[in-house]
């Protein structure tokens, strides 16, 4: 079977991705901080029959990453790690805030969530993924590469992470690279980026950015960066015609 690490996978995208490639018959190690949601969601995952380890914590904890890489690498075992998703990942502090209301100490969590973390755990899980030959998906944002107010600190981190993936590709030949803008979701993040706005509009995960990754990590075009929706409508008009 093969085998995928989804950062951030109790809730939103990452569990709804995490979800899609159980039913697909995929061993899965899934991480978010909460340990009761963690449990549940093991629990779940783990109805369609193959692997499935959960573990709680924080992608920024170094010790965190370190228990998460060793448990891929033992499940994964000489076959190798085929899929790697960074998904969880911090806002920063909301409400969202200019610049200017922007401290260093604000920044740099949001970086070290954000950057740093998905780098950590790419480089500890290099050897399972070059032995799997496998894919990289840093989940991405359209704040990445549009300059909205208030989003700054998110924006850039999406903008950092996109660079290191695609620079990892360019380094990488045998290992596929992809920054993944999901779209608009209809999830906690997106609530708490609107407060008290009515987000009913937006579509639920399972809806686009699913699909959209699914159909990536299906077809392994080449490196770079995506979005959900581009790779939905490519999936549409090929089935047909
Ligand atoms: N929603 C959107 O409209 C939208 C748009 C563009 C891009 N994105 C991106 O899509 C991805 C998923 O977002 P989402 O909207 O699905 O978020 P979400 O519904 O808030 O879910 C986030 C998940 O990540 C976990 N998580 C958060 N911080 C974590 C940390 N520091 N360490 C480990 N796990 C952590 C959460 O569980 P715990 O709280 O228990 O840790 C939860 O399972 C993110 O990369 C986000 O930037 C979202």
């Amino acid at each position: 079977m093969p085998t995928a690490l989804v950062t951030g996978a109790t809730h939103g995208l990452g569990r709804a991705l995490a979800e899609s490639l159980a039913a697909r018959g995929w061993d899965l190690v899934v991480t978010a901080r909460d340990a009761s949601s963690v449990a549940e969601t093991v629990s779940h995952l783990r109805d369609h029959g193959h692997d499935v380890v959960g573990l709680a914590g924080d992608v920024g904890d170094a010790v965190h990453r370190d228990e998460v890489a060793e448990a891929v690498t033992d499940l994964a075992g000489a076959r190798g790690l085929d899929l790697l998703v960074h998904n969880a990942s911090t806002l920063g502090p909301v409400p969202l805030r200019p610049l200017r209301d922007l401290t260093t100490d604000d920044l740099a969590a949001v970086l070290a969530v954000n950057v740093l973390a998905p780098h950590a755990l790419t480089r500890s899980l290099l050897p399972s993924l070059e032995a799997a030959g496998g894919t990289v998906i840093a989940i991405s944002s359209d704040a990445g590469v549009e300059h909205y107010e208030t989003w700054g600190a998110y924006g850039a981190s999406k903008a950092a992470l996109d660079h290191l993936t695609l620079t990892l590709a360019a380094e990488l030949p045998t290992v596929r690279a992809y920054a993944v803008d999901p779209g608009d979701m209809r999830t906690a993040m997106h609530q708490s980026a609107f407060p008290g706005e009515d987000i009913s509009d937006r579509p639920l995960p399972e809806e686009v950015a699913v699909p959209g990754i699914l159909a990536l990590v299906g077809s392994r075009p080449a490196s770079g960066r995506y979005r959900a929706a581009d790779l939905v409508a490519v999936a549409t008009t090929e089935v047909a015609s």
